[in-house]
């Protein structure tokens, strides 16, 4: 299988990526606006059975102070943040911000949402204490330029801490990722389920200070600061 250089100019290696055009963010938008209703549904056998769900509680019981979630979803990753934590949640789809207006109301939440774009994101450097993204780089369309805006806004000393799926380790299921590529992208969003989330990070800059992989080593739980 051919495979691309996916970012040029950037020191990654080459990533395994549908040969089509990435989905722009408009595009991705649309998607996500149109299975907002669904969506927890439709990540409940990886958030309950895979156990995302334990993976994110033990990953995020480690951010503290000012924290930002980016491209946060429903906000399926709030409870599992310290309580009284100061969060402040955004990301491209309206439809899905307002499935976490309603969760976040009813677990008395205080979040401050704001419908942005995580490669451009509004505010000041060194803004928050701890930066967390969950399932997102395998989606947005340049995720080098979106975890270096996460590095530039997190506090130089600060931490930032990624879920992120990726190429399996097991050679046979990765190669089934290989070979479903092209129709995981079109029927997930342009979800690319075969890069490398390490590379990526590694290429933004971060400096990774832990990583755990599971299931199948497919999933990477990851502790990174800014400082490369
Ligand atoms: C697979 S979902 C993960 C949601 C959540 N983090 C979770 O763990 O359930 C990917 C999310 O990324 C958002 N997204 C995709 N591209 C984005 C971008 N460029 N900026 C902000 N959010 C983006 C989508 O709208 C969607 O909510």
């Amino acid at each position: 299988m051919k495979t691309i250089t996916a970012y040029e100019g950037k020191t990654c290696k080459p990533q395994r990526i549908p040969l089509s055009a990435k989905m722009a963010a408009d595009q991705i938008q649309k998607a996500y606006d149109e299975i907002a209703s669904q969506y927890e549904k439709k990540v409940w056998f990886d958030h309950y059975i895979l156990g995302v769900a334990r993976m994110k509680k033990k990953l995020l019981s480690k951010a503290s102070g000012k924290i930002l979630d980016v491209a946060c979803g429903t906000g399926q990753n709030f409870p599992f943040f310290a309580p009284n934590s100061e969060i402040t949640a955004v990301d491209l789809s309206p439809n899905m911000l307002e499935i976490v207006r309603g969760n976040a109301n009813r677990q008395r939440l205080n979040v401050n949402l704001a419908v942005m774009d995580a490669e451009k994101l509004d505010f000041t450097d060194g803004s928050f204490d701890t930066v967390v993204s969950t399932l997102s780089t395998c989606t947005f369309p340049n995720p080098i330029k979106a975890l270096q805006e996460m590095k530039r806004v997190c506090r130089p000393d600060g931490l930032i801490l990624l879920l992120e799926h990726g190429h399996s380790s097991v050679p046979w299921l990765a190669n089934y990722q290989d070979r479903h590529e092209y129709q995981h992208y079109e029927d997930n969003a342009g979800c690319r389920w075969n890069q490398d989330p390490l590379d990526l990070i590694r290429a933004a800059g971060l400096r990774v200070t832990k990583n755990k992989r599971s299931v199948l080593g497919m999933f990477h739980s990851i502790e990174a600061t800014p400082s490369g």
